[in-house]
């Protein structure tokens, strides 16, 4: 608390020693179920053995080479082929048509790979605004934050980017909004941070249909739902349409720090002239980081880990939905797609409370950023039948607790309040 910057003043403070698979162990050897998986990073588990060898082989070779693709380094470009190819692929399968041929450009976080792709729409389109969602979440930098949907986040760091419009998040009516002024609409699929927020059938059939009617790019943030996490290897292939920039980071690199998006060559091109370097990182693509992030992408396909998500999301929502009708006082909603479920409680006290009973119990849940009362459930896509079931018993216990005893309501919060 003294030499660490906090990001707020009841941070859970939990020391970690050591994890391996869904598995945390703190400083007094409790173990712990992780059910958040870093925030929808951990996806093959925690220090999977694939990714140690990998990262191990490639620091036997070198860490840092040089700067700005002027190198060629093998785990850069085996990475960027896996990836464009699988990127591809969803797209195909998500359209039914040819994917264009793709390329990656590698970056170190999620919202510095939001950052790269509102640059390269308004490179590429020559304009200027940009079309947003309430509620949404697309990271803290200066442009991220910029088509980030909520005020409360936003006002400190104002002024922001102009010419941002922000619509409903699954509703029709504004979309006249993208007209031929804008450069791109950004979107999550799924939105995370919001609560968990599925947006109905049809949504972004119409939103791909406004950007191609208007010649705006459609960027979708995949950065927390994408590489499995919904049940399928990219969220957009629940909605039937293909992205023209797609943004990921989080699960990719199976641990390390690496993000990055793709797009087709003729719109990453517009990167590389006009003037040559204006758009480069130091860091982006890390040779160990990228050595990672293609062996988890290995990890990934080789243990079906989309389709097991699927399988995890059968069997959450079933379970989610009992407790739901079961404690109808405490839950107001349950919702998501995949492994990646929300928890709306009917009051916030219920909700740090749950938190809080959640880690005595030995379960790792956490609220999601924005104001509702929403504990996200994201777990590990390899965690196992039996640890699932516990984990739901263990929360049927708590439900139970907290009913019988309201006064486990009104203790301390674990995170700070965090309303409009
Ligand atoms: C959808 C989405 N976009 C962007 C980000 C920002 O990623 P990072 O924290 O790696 O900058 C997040 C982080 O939670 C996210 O969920």
């Amino acid at each position: 608390m003294r030499y660490l910057a906090q990001t707020s003043a009841t941070p859970l403070g939990l020391q970690i020693e050591d994890a391996s698979g869904c598995w945390l162990t703190d400083h007094k050897g409790r173990r712990f179920l992780d059910l958040i998986a870093g925030i929808a990073v951990n996806s093959i588990g925690h220090r999977h053995p694939a990714v140690f060898k990998a990262v191990q082989a490639q620091l036997d070779r070198y860490w840092h080479a040089n700067v700005y693709g002027e190198f060629v380094l093998a785990s850069q470009v085996s990475l960027a082929e896996k990836l464009c190819q699988i990127v591809a692929q969803a797209q195909t399968r998500a359209t039914n048509k040819e994917s264009p041929p793709l390329q990656f450009y590698p970056t170190n976080s999620g919202t510095e790979a939001n950052e790269g792709a509102l640059k390269l729409a308004r490179k590429y389109t020559g304009r200027k605004k940009f079309v947003a969602f309430h509620n949404s979440y697309h990271g803290d930098t200066f442009g991220s934050l910029s088509v980030t949907g909520r005020d409360v986040y936003r006002k400190p760091f104002e002024p922001l980017l102009a010419d941002v419009v922000f619509l409903n998040y699954g509703d029709l009516s504004g979309l006249d909004q993208v007209d031929e002024e804008t450069a791109a609409v950004i979107a999550e699929p799924i939105q995370g941070e919001a609560g968990i927020i599925v947006p109905p059938d049809g949504f972004f059939a119409t939103v791909r249909k406004a950007c191609d009617r208007s010649g705006a790019v459609l960027i979708l943030d995949e950065i927390q739902t994408g590489f499995g996490r919904t049940g399928k290897w990219f969220a957009f292939e629940h909605w039937g349409v293909a992205p023209d920039i797609v943004t990921v980071g989080k699960a990719l690199g199976g641990g390390f720090p690496i993000s990055g998006f793709l797009a087709p060559l003729s719109i990453m091109e517009t990167l590389s002239r006009d003037p040559p370097l204006c758009h480069v990182t130091t860091f982006g693509g890390h040779p160990v980081a990228s050595a990672a992030a293609a062996a988890a992408l290995e990890v990934l396909k080789s243990f079906q880990l989309p389709e097991r998500a699927a399988q995890i999301g059968c069997l959450l929502k079933q379970r989610l939905h009992l407790l739901k009708r079961t404690f109808p006082d405490l839950i107001a909603d349950v919702r998501g797609l995949g492994a990646m479920w929300g928890i709306e409680f009917s009051r916030h006290e219920i909700c740090d409370a749950f938190v809080r009973l959640a880690l005595k119990h030995h379960l790792i849940v956490c609220r999601t950023l924005h104001g509702r009362p929403v504990i996200r459930l994201s777990p590990p896509l390899i965690i196992s039948e039996g640890e699932l079931d516990w984990a739901l018993s263990v929360m049927e216990g708590i439900l139970r607790e907290i009913r019988e005893s309201p006064a486990s309501t009104s203790r301390k919060q674990t995170q700070a309040p965090l309303s409009n």
